[in-house]
């Protein structure tokens, strides 16, 4: 890890008061780690934030302060500490059908004009990238399944990644409290989830659905990819928001060569894909095609 110069009197300045010393130099250190593992940029403004949220940690390891902290989290070794510090910085904030109209343009856009190419045995690829425990994915396939409800025998796979695994192992379990099934219109409710019999007050997403969804571990902005694509669709949301401009406009970019030249990408309601990104263009609110492709 790089982090960057730092000046004496960083080193010196307290950013917050608390149980821990934590100083402006601790809270470059650890920007600068978060930024290089995930490219996930932290301000100054959020210092009392990581305090609160890595205070919890250190009382964890028994330590005395966030100095001994950021030596600690540092080492090549601390891989479990990396992802445990991850996890404390980023928000897996997400619900089914989030976003509602991206499902909808989903179905109009991509879907339906694909009806009878993938009811005749074509392939059809969707991508929740950072897809945090599921909910994502798990919407895409109840969507997929309102236009194939046999979808399960046909060439359909819908992918989840995050970087987070313990929010993967969340969507592999498919099983969410009640209180999580919101989107969920009551009408269709039992017709998507049953009630999970290893979890009291929980439901479990269908096996037509889960059937259709498989989740991986997979870092936006790690150095290689393995998927080859090419995808139909890919729902990248509320995730590029904490990341800087070149680590946004990287992204974007990598998407292109993997989406179908009709496929759509779509992005959270405060996420764009600027014009500085030339291989797309906007089809909607939020919503990007490739350059040169179908409308
Ligand atoms: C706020 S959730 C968004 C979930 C979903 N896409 C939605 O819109 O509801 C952000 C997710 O991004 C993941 N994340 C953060 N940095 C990442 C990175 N570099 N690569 C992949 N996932 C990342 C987090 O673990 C978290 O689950």
């Amino acid at each position: 890890m790089t982090g960057p110069a730092t000046s004496l009197s960083d080193r010196k300045e307290a950013l917050v008061d608390g149980e821990f010393a934590f100083t402006t130099q601790d809270f470059k250190r650890i920007a600068a780690l978060l930024y290089d593992q995930a490219g996930i940029s932290l301000p100054e403004t959020k210092a009392t934030l990581v305090y609160s949220r890595l205070a919890k940690r250190l009382r964890a390891l028994g330590m005395r302060s966030f100095q001994e902290y950021c030596v600690f989290v540092a080492k090549e070794s601390s891989v479990d500490e990396q992802q445990q510090m991850l996890r404390a910085l980023t928000t897996n904030v997400t619900r089914f059908f989030r976003e509602p109209h991206h499902f909808d343009d989903l179905r109009a856009n991509i879907l339906e004009p694909m009806a009878d190419h993938v009811r005749s045995g074509g392939r059809l690829r969707l991508w929740s990238a950072a897809c945090s425990s599921g909910q994502e994915p798990y919407s895409m396939a109840f969507t997929v399944l309102s236009v194939w409800p046999n979808a399960a025998d046909l060439d359909i796979r819908i992918l989840g990644t995050d970087i987070d695994t313990n929010v993967l192992a969340t969507g592999r379990t498919a099983s969410y409290d009640e209180g999580l099934l919101e989107g969920i219109p009551a009408s269709t409710r039992g017709q998507s989830f049953e009630r999970d019999p290893d979890n009291r007050g929980a439901w479990r997403v269908c096996e037509a659905a889960r059937s259709l969804v498989a989740f991986r571990e997979l870092n936006l902005n790690g150095p290689s990819w393995p998927m080859k694509g090419p995808f139909d669709a890919i729902f990248c949301r509320n995730v590029v928001i904490y990341f800087d401009e070149p680590t946004q406009e990287r992204v974007w970019t990598r998407f292109a060569p993997l989406l179908t030249r009709e496929g759509r990408l779509y992005v959270g309601h405060s996420e764009r894909v600027g014009a500085t990104v030339t291989a797309f263009e906007s089809c909607g609110l939020t919503a990007y095609r490739r350059v040169g492709g179908r409308a």
